[in-house]
């Protein structure tokens, strides 16, 4: 069975959850693993991630797409480079994909974080389930035009390799990507970033396959899959 949420709501146990929230939250987290980071821990709020900076920890995040003043890296994963995050543990807080993150949790012990960049490592790892649902993190409740590009691209390939048995929510990703078939990051969410000048992020996030990593959410922190 494949299933879709367009919104984090309604979440129901599966034997793997892909979370998407592929501007900005999951492409950030899946580079910093990429680049070598140890691992990240997803926060709730603010204060959280705060509550971190004493064991050593990089402080991650946005709010408003907007890194909080105290913190040392925003939400853009061109900051995750390779000198910035190689060894160092992060914590990082986002306005939905962190959120999405946790409540996919409640719901399954394989936690998957979707995105292009590392889209053909990401396909590789999910293939052996037979029960996925893509949460899609949205926008402040609102669905994504972007997130759901991402679920559609996913289900496209894994149908490909054998039959599942798709949910209504599943069909429409499907029929959405097919009929766009490249990343088109034209939605609102898309629109926004842009003013705030993060027109790169945009384009860094419709890369596919840059990175051969697949990123996990375990226990409580975000690693890199085996
Ligand atoms: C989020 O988690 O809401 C997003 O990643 C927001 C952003 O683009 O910074």
């Amino acid at each position: 069975m494949i299933d879709v949420r367009f919104i984090p709501t309604n979440i129901k146990d599966y034997q793997a959850i892909v979370v998407i929230d592929v501007l900005r939250a999951t492409t950030t987290m899946v580079t910093a693993i990429s680049n070598g980071a140890q691992f990240l821990v997803p926060v709730e709020t603010v204060e959280q991630a705060r509550s971190y900076k004493q064991d050593g920890f990089l402080l991650c995040g946005e709010r408003g797409g907007v890194k909080p003043e105290d913190f040392d890296l925003g939400n853009s994963p061109l900051e995750y480079t390779k000198d910035v995050v190689e060894n160092k543990k992060l914590v990082i807080t986002t306005t939905n994909g962190t959120k999405a993150l946790a409540k996919a949790r409640e719901h399954s012990k394989n936690i998957i974080l979707g995105a292009f960049v590392n889209f053909s490592k990401t396909l590789e790892y999910i293939k052996k389930f037979n029960d996925i649902l893509f949460v899609c993190s949205g926008n402040d409740g609102e669905e994504s035009f972007e997130d759901t590009q991402v679920a559609g691209a996913f289900i496209e390939k894994l149908v490909s390799f054998r039959k599942y048995e798709l949910s209504d929510s599943a069909l429409i990703s499907l029929n959405f990507w097919k009929s766009i078939k490249r990343p088109t990051f034209t939605g609102k969410h898309s629109r926004v970033l842009k003013t705030y000048g993060f027109e790169d992020d945009i384009i860094f996030s419709q890369q596919l396959d840059i990175f051969n990593t697949v990123a996990i959410y375990d226990a409580d922190k975000v690693i890199k899959g085996e």
